[in-house]
Order: C-alpha cells, then structure tokens, then sequence
C-alpha cells in the first residue's frame, strides 16, 4: 500500500470527491453494457461513492467495498446505512491482499492502480478476480479538474496550470518511490489486454458543473486546494503560494468559498475488459 498517502485523513475529501463526480461513475456503469452480476468487487473503494451506487444499481448482487483502510471501509458502511443499500466491506491491502477475496462478474477499480509499485501485475491480480465472461472496469488517466478561470484577478494568470505541472512531479515521485516500482508505457487498453482480458476499451466521461457551485461541490474544491497548496508549498514561487493562500482565505469574497464564477470541469475515463469465457 502506498505508505506515503494518510488514506484515512483523506476520508472527506474522497467522499466529496466522488459526490461531486456522481454523474460520471452513473453513466460509467451504464456503458459497461447489460450486466446482470451476482457478485461485485469494488477493489480501493475508500469511502465507497462508487460501491454503494454499484450496490443501488445492481440490487440483486453481492456487492463488496475492499480497501486497505479500515476507517474509510467504516464510512462506506455508514454511507450504505444512510442510503439503505446492502454493502459488504472488507480490509485487504491490494495487490497481494486480493488473493482470497473470491471471485467476481465486476470488478471495479477507481484511481487505485496507480498507486501500486507494479500495475501489470495489479491488472493481472484484478483480472484474476474474475469470473469466466465477468468484467473489469477501471478508472486511470482522463483530464485534471478545472475549477478557476485562467486569470483569477490577482496574482500570475496561469496558476491552476503550474499548480497541475507540480502536482504532475510529485505524482512522479510518488510512484517511484512505492515498493517494487516497474515503468511501464500506460497504455491501459493493452495492458488489460496483457492481463489476459479481451475486448479492452476506454470510455471518457465529462464532469461539467458550470458556476455557480452548489455547496458539496465547492467544498470538494477548498479541501482539494488546500491539499495541492501543502503538495506544492516546495515548488511554486512566493507570487504563486500568495495567491493560493488569498484563494484560501474564508474572508476574501475572491476566496473560493464566496467566488461567484468558481466551477468543476474533468474528464474521467474508464477502461474495461472482459474474461473470455
Ligand atoms: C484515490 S483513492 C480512490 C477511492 C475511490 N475508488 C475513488 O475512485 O474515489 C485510492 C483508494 O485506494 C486505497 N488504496 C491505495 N493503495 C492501496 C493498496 N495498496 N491496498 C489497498 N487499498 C489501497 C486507498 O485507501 C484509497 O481508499
């Protein structure tokens, strides 16, 4: 697991975070085509947005949220309660915890296998969950979150660019730093494919929530700042951080909690592949 990351301090900001891009995960699930699944393993489901649509959506299947972190299993089980879904949890440090999990004809994996040293051998691990005919849905790659216009009215125009070119290094270095770090070309189609899966494919879906934000959706933005100001605190120049801390400041009416023209534009795609049967 990836030592580096407080996934459980992180519990908020990923429960927002999958709010916010509710839309994407209800249309990811309707393209996987006709699935009528028995069992559902959502494989890294921190605080289980993702799981307990799954668990909505497919009503009559076993759906399993599997993590590392017990307190974010705890709040994908608070959350099922609070919906009335039926949802299993399960503690499993992923990939070599995934052994023993059993068999599934879904398995969901969001954001996730880039955070393990060797992702081949995780997509390998993951197809192995599978059921004969059963499919494999990733989420990786697909295009950074906007959340400001490009000239904020202080400070360097162009700060959300510099901001995603240092997020972009320390994502670099977070991966060379997990255990067993293996370089490989991410190109998830086929290395799905070299997991033994066929029919591999990517879907990309928009995330557009135009100004003005509603409440959830500007949170999601102020903790998520707040995250990137602290990741960023060693690259970005002195103009740069003063102007992240003024978009910080509860105060400033050009703050993002009171800025009228803040917004939340992704791309987030999906890849999936099926076991021949
Ligand atoms: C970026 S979050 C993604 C959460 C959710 N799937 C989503 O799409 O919002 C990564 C999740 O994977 C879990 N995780 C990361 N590395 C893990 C590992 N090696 N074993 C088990 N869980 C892991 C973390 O605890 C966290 O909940």
């Amino acid at each position: 697991m990836d030592s580096e990351i407080d996934w459980a301090a992180m519990a908020d900001l990923l429960e927002l975070e999958g709010e916010t891009q509710l839309s994407y995960l209800e249309q990811a699930f309707a393209d996987l085509g006709e699935l009528n699944p028995r069992r559902v393993l959502d494989v890294g489901s921190g605080p289980g947005v993702a799981a307990c649509l799954l668990a909505t959506m497919f009503d009559k299947a076993e759906v399993t949220a599997v993590d590392g972190s017990a307190e974010l299993l705890d709040r994908a089980g608070r959350r099922a309660r609070r919906l009335g879904v039926r949802l299993r949890t399960r503690v499993a440090t992923f990939p070599e915890g995934l052994d023993g999990l059993g068999t599934a004809d879904l398995v969901w994996s969001g954001q996730v296998v880039h955070h393990v040293g060797d992702q081949q051998d995780a997509l390998r691990r993951l197809a192995g969950l599978l059921e004969p005919g059963g499919v494999l849905a990733i989420v990786e790659g697909g295009l950074p979150a906007c959340w400001l216009p490009r000239d904020v009215g202080f400070g360097r125009p162009g700060l959300a660019a510099r901001l995603e070119a240092a997020t972009t290094e320390r994502f670099n270095r977070m991966r060379d730093e997990l255990p067993g770090s293996v370089r490989v070309v991410e190109d998830w189609p086929a290395m799905l494919t070299a997991a033994g899966l066929t029919d591999a494919r990517s879907r990309s879906f928009l995330v557009d929530l135009p100004a003005p934000l509603a409440d959830g959706p500007r949170l999601w933005v102020r903790r998520s700042l707040e995250r990137r100001r602290g990741m960023a605190a060693e690259t970005l120049d002195a103009d740069d951080l003063a102007t992240l801390d003024r978009l910080l400041d509860p105060s400033d009416p050009a703050g993002v909690d009171r800025r009228p023209d803040l917004f939340v534009l992704a791309v987030k795609t999906v890849h999936s592949a099926r076991r021949p049967r």
